[in-house]
């Protein structure tokens, strides 16, 4: 039995600002469980819903150096779903109303899950074979793995897995002060370790000391080792290019699905699903005082709303986007700008643009089970979750062709039918219009082809099966 322990800063159901959370709470459960013993390693936020914390269950506790103060480190742990989560307690650096504050606190925040994190390990008793860490906030840990852990043979040997979800998010500040917060020496800020570009780095800590790298597809595993896509890491991702891998992202099947989704009113499926869809996009008009009109073409938009998601090129068009022929139905949160836009257009058409500025789960299931398309054009995309959703809800993405959205939607093809959605190459806002309306023309003017599209969309298997079995050969690969 292989054991392996996710440490990560996010997990569904617990706490989620990303699609990082959909991944760390489901991909474990879709491992072969007679071989693999995988557990999660999380922060105790005292955000995270008080059901939850509530279940939690406290193993022991202990006291850790660390930033010049001796600090608590409580041990708790819940069993979900069959998988099996310890969560890291210390109510100064977890106390916060969101998982994330500035970066200053951050860094010191993580860098201290990180450390309590390994040192729990021994203390528990459960040694793993492999750490898998995901993005950022865990960079530290390959890093420590190598240092002082190094002196207590329990943790000789374990191998570490680093896996990019977005390499935007690095953890950067100033070498004095990350040397002071993380206790580490002058020897590890050099620019083969964890300096960049005269900063220090936690995320070039991961990239550096990992045993393997992987991100969340193909594609942007290629992508980042170019300049535009690289974030100032490229050169490193390069050099480091034989143990980089890109395992595309899979969704939840049992959470999304359209037939037994508590939170969408018409279930339907891939061989009934026209009544089901349509049933849904009335009851959304309705719920959201847009125009009762089961015909017109409705645009969904879920999303974190930051310019990552090409929210620069639906500024642009958004008068052209918001024609008197389609509804647009935005739910997400993020920069003001993006925000004060869809709200202004709700205003201006409140019959069909629906602006909705906060977090709900429950409404993203109905925008993803009513929509007709879905909008996404980001500038770049790791691999992307909500076109996953969209795509089995039977809602044709409209997307650019970056990393995960390359290689999970397959553009239209008018002369035999194929393909699952809609698809255009550059960052240009005209290019998207054109693809927009293309869709829009099609869903008029050929609503059978479109018919034809919805049914290959909801069968294609985006769930966890193909790439949970890709994890296990890396993990097979290591130890
Ligand atoms: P990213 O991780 O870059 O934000 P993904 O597409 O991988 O993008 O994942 C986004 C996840 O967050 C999806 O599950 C999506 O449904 C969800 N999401 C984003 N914004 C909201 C919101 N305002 N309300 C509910 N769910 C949201
Ligand atoms: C990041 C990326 C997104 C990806 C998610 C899960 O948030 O932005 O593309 O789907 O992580 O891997």
């Amino acid at each position: 039995m292989k054991k392996i322990l996710f440490m990560a800063s996010e997990c569904v159901p617990f706490i989620k600002t990303g699609g990082l959370a959909d991944v760390v709470g489901s991909l474990p459960k879709y491992f072969n469980q007679d071989e693999y013993d995988v557990r999660v390693l999380l922060p105790k936020y005292l955000c995270i819903k008080e059901m939850f914390r509530n279940q939690m269950e406290y193993r022991t506790h202990f006291f850790m150096d660390f930033c010049y103060r001796n600090q608590y480190v409580g041990i708790l742990e819940l069993k979900y779903q069959g998988i099996l989560y310890y969560f890291i307690d210390n109510e100064f650096y977890f106390g916060g109303a969101w998982p994330y504050s500035n970066m200053y606190e951050d860094i010191e925040k993580f860098a201290f899950f990180s450390r309590a994190g390994l040192s729990a390990l021994s203390v528990i008793g459960w040694r793993p074979d492999i750490i898998h860490c995901h993005d950022w906030q865990t960079g530290l840990v390959p890093v420590y793995l190598n240092d002082s852990f190094q002196g207590n043979l329990f943790y000789r040997g374990i191998k570490t897995i680093f896996t990019i979800h977005n390499l935007k998010f690095q953890g950067v500040w100033d070498i004095d002060t990350i040397k002071r917060i993380t206790g580490l020496s002058d020897y590890y800020f050099t620019s083969d370790k964890l300096e960049a570009y005269g900063n220090g780095n936690l995320l070039k800590g991961g990239l550096v000391y990992a045993d393997w790298i992987t991100t969340v597809s193909k594609t942007y595993a290629e992508e980042i080792k170019t300049g535009f896509y690289g974030e100032g890491m490229d050169g490193l991702l390069r050099a480091r290019s034989k143990q980089l891998t890109g395992i595309v992202n899979g969704i939840d099947y049992e959470s999304y699905n359209p037939m037994t989704d508590k939170d969408i009113p018409y279930p339907y499926n891939a061989n009934h699903f026209l009544e089901g869809k349509e049933a849904n996009k009335k009851n959304l008009q309705k719920e959201l005082g847009l125009k009762v009109d089961k015909n017109v073409f409705m645009i969904g938009i879920v999303s974190r709303l930051t310019d990552q998601k090409g929210f620069d090129l639906v500024d642009y068009m958004i008068q052209q986007i918001c024609s008197e022929d389609v509804q647009l139905v935005v739910l997400g949160t993020g920069e003001k700008k993006y925000e004060n836009l869809f709200v202004q257009y709700a205003q201006k058409y409140p019959s069909r643009v629906s602006a909705n500025i906060f977090y709900s789960e429950a409404l993203s299931h109905r925008i993803y089970a009513a929509c007709d398309a879905f909008l996404m054009p980001s500038l770049f995309e790791p691999c992307g979750l909500s076109q996953l959703m969209s795509l089995r809800y039977g809602t044709l993405p409209i997307v650019r062709e970056t990393g995960g959205l390359r290689d999970t939607v397959q553009p239209y093809n008018e002369y035999d039918g194929t393909g699952t959605g809609y698809s255009f190459a550059n960052y240009n806002a005209h290019e998207m219009m054109n693809i927009i309306n293309y869709a829009k023309d099609t869903y008029y003017k050929n609503r059978k082809a479109w018919n034809v599209m919805v049914e290959s969309a909801m069968k294609k298997d985006f769930s966890w099966n193909a790439s949970a079995r890709a994890y296990e050969d890396l993990y097979n690969s290591l130890v």
